[in-house]
C-alpha cells in the first residue's frame, strides 16, 4: 500500500509532520487547481513527510479509483513545473476518497474508521488536518460533527487542525457567530483561517523588506510619506462564479481579507518577534487603529462600480449583468475604492487609498508608497513642476518586485531634472520557483505555524470596518450601474475620490 519510497528531505527545510489531510468539498475547483498541485510541489521539494495521505470527501458518490485518477489528472494539468513521474507514482496510493453528507453523523463514523485504517496502512502518526473547501454554510456544522465524532480532540502528541477557506462570514455578525461556534469545539491554536494572499512570496516579503532592512523604517511614517495606494486590479470577470459573486460583491470578496492583509503588513508596527501571535497582535492593532467609517464617510470616501460591456486585451467582453447566474438588473458591485485613515502617531493624516475591481484595464496588484516633496526647492530656475516626487511601488503580481522613483540630473550642459526608476525584479535575482501560492500555507499548517493565518480578532476587526459600508449601501442601492466600461480603471467616482484631495491614482502599465 505504501508505493515507491520518496527520497528523504533535502536541505530545503524541515518537512511537515506525518499526517492525514482530509479535504472537504474535494470535488471542487480549488482541490484540483491549487491544493493537489501544491501538495505535489511540496512532495517534489521533499517537504511532505513520507508518511502522509490525503482523503478527499464530497457528496458525489464516486469510486475512490475514479477520484484518484481525477486528482492525478489535476496534478498533470495544473502542475507549475515539469512533472516528475516518481513523485506522481508516490502520490497515487496516498489519495483516498469517501463520499457522504456532512450533516449526517453516520458519515463521520465512516470517516473516522477510514482515517484509522489509512494511518495504519501508511504508518502515519495520529495527526490530522481538515481542509474545509465546501460552501461556508457548512463550516459550523462540519466542525460540530467533527467534535462529536471525536475527530477534533487531541491527546498527548497527536494534533487536529482545521483550515477554513474564505469567506469567513459574510458580515460582522456572521463572522462572530462562526468564531463562537467553532470555538465550542476547537482551541484557537487548532484554527487556521486561510487568506491565500499571505501565501504569496511578495506579500511575505513586505515584512522582510520593512523589518530586515534599516533604510526603510526611518522614513516609513507621516513625516515622509504623503499617502499610500493599494490596488488589486483584475482583468477577469466573474467567470463561473456568478452565483457566489452575486451574494458577495467586490467589497466582501476582496477587502476585509486580502486588501486588509496588505494594509496591515504595510502599516503595522514592528512585532516583538516573528512568532505567530506577535505578528498577528501587531496586525490586529493596526486594523483597530483604522477609523471606522461613519455613514457620511461611506458617501464621501467610498466609490462603488459595476462593469458594463467593453474590451479587455483586444477582445469584446459582456457586462456583469450579462454573465451567467447574474441577475439582469443586479446591483452587486464589481469595483470598490475607499479612503481610510489610521489613528496612530505613525500615520495620522496619511490617507490609505484602496481599490479593487474585476474587468479592469490591466491585471496588477501593487502598493504605491508616495513620498512627500523635498522640503525646499533648490533648483529655482528649473521646471520644478516636472520634478516628480519619490515613489516606491511594491509589485505583487503579475510582476513581482519593487521599484523606486527619484529625481536625477539629465546629462548635458544645462541643469535639467528628470525622473528615473530603479527596479528590483524578483525573477531576475532569484529565478522563479514553481508555486501555486498554497505550498507555504499547507506546510505551515502541517508544522503548526499559524503566523500566516488570520486570528479570530483580526477577522472580526476587518469586518467591523466594512460593516458600516454594507449597511449604508444596503439602505442606498446604487442608481447608475453599470458605471464603468470593462477594460478601464473603474468608475469616474474613484478618480474623483483622489482628485478631491489633489491626488491621482498611479495606474500600472
Ligand atoms: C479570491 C477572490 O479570494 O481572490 C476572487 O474570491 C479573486 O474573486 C481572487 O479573483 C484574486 O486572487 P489572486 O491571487 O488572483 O490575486
Amino acid at each position: 500500500m505504501n508505493g515507491p519510497a520518496i527520497p528523504p528531505a533535502g536541505g530545503g527545510g524541515r518537512p511537515g509532520d506525518s499526517c492525514v489531510m482530509v479535504i472537504f468539498g474535494a470535488t471542487g475547483d480549488l482541490t484540483q487547481r491549487k491544493l493537489l498541485p501544491a501538495l505535489y510541489n511540496l512532495a517534489r521539494a521533499r517537504l511532505l513527510s513520507s508518511r502522509f495521505a490525503i482523503i478527499g470527501t464530497a457528496v458525489e458518490p464516486i469510486a475512490a479509483d475514479a477520484f484518484r485518477e481525477k486528482m492525478l489528472q489535476a496534478i498533470r494539468a495544473y502542475a507549475t513545473d515539469e512533472l516528475d513521474q516518481e513523485v506522481l507514482a508516490w502520490f497515487e496510493p496516498r489519495i483516498h476518497y469517501i463520499s457522504g453528507d456532512v450533516r449526517e453523523p453516520e458519515f463521520y463514523a465512516r470517516l473516522r474508521a477510514l482515517c484509522e485504517q489509512i494511518r495504519a496502512d501508511h504508518a502515519i502518526e495520529d495527526k490530522h488536518f481538515y481542509y474545509l473547501a465546501t460552501s461556508p454554510v457548512f463550516f459550523g456544522e462540519i466542525v460540530r460533527q467533527l467534535g462529536q465524532a471525536g475527530l477534533a480532540s487531541e491527546e498527548k502528541d497527536s494534533w487536529r487542525r482545521v483550515i477554513f477557506e474564505k469567506p469567513f462570514g459574510h458580515d460582522l455578525e456572521s463572522a462572530r457567530q462562526l468564531n463562537a461556534d467553532i470555538k465550542e469545539v476547537l482551541r484557537e491554536r487548532q484554527i487556521y483561517r486561510i487568506d491565500h494572499y499571505l501565501g504569496k512570496e511578495t506579500v511575505q516579503n513586505i515584512l522582510v523588506m520593512r523589518f530586515a532592512n534599516s533604510i526603510f523604517e526611518p522614513v516609513w511614517n507621516r513625516r515622509y510619506i504623503d499617502h499610500v495606494q493599494i490596488t488589486a486590479a483584475e482583468t477577469v470577470g466573474v467567470e463561473r462564479r456568478g452565483a457566489y459573486y452575486e451574494t458577495a460583491g467586490a467589497l466582501r470578496d476582496m477587502v476585509p481579507n486580502h486588501l486588509f492583509q496588505l494594509l496591515s503588513l504595510i502599516a503595522m508596527e514592528p512585532p516583538v518577534s516573528f512568532e505567530a501571535d506577535a505578528v498577528r497582535d501587531e496586525q490586529t492593532k493596526i486594523l483597530r487603529a483604522v477609523q471606522i467609517p461613519t455613514p457620511e464617510d461611506v458617501l464621501s470616501k467610498m466609490a462603488r462600480g459595476q462593469y458594463g460591456e467593453g474590451t479587455v486585451a483586444g477582445e469584446p467582453v459582456p457586462g456583469y449583468r450579462q454573465e451567467a447566474n447574474v441577475a439582469p438588473d443586479s446591483r452587486t458591485e464589481t469595483f470598490i475604492a475607499m479612503k481610510l485613515m489610521i489613528d496612530n502617531w505613525r500615520w495620522a493624516d496619511v490617507p490609505f487609498y484602496l481599490r479593487t475591481g474585476k474587468r479592469m484595464a490591466t491585471r496588477a496588484t501593487e502598493i504605491v508608497i508616495q513620498f512627500r516633496r523635498a522640503p525646499l526647492v533648490l533648483f529655482r530656475n528649473t521646471a520644478i513642476e516636472h520634478l516628480r516626487t519619490n515613489r516606491m511601488v511594491i509589485h505583487l503580481q503579475p510582476k513581482e518586485g519593487i521599484s523606486l522613483q527619484f529625481g536625477a540630473k539629465v546629462p548635458g550642459p544645462v541643469m535639467k531634472l528628470g525622473s528615473v526608476k530603479m527596479d528590483f525584479d524578483y525573477v531576475d535575482y532569484f529565478g522563479s520557483t514553481p508555486d501555486t501560492g498554497y505550498e507555504r500555507l499547507l506546510l505551515d499548517c502541517m508544522m503548526g505555524d499559524a503566523t500566516l493565518f488570520q486570528r479570530a480578532d483580526m477577522v472580526e476587526t476587518g469586518w467591523s470596518l466594512i460593516q458600516p459600508v454594507l449597511d449604508v449601501w444596503k439602505a442606498l442601492p446604487p442608481r447608475a450601474f453599470p458605471n464603468y466600461e470593462a477594460g478601464t480603471w473603474g468608475p469616474r467616482e474613484a478618480d474623483e475620490l483622489l482628485e478631491r484631495d489633489g491626488r491621482h491614482w498611479i495606474n500600472a502599465t
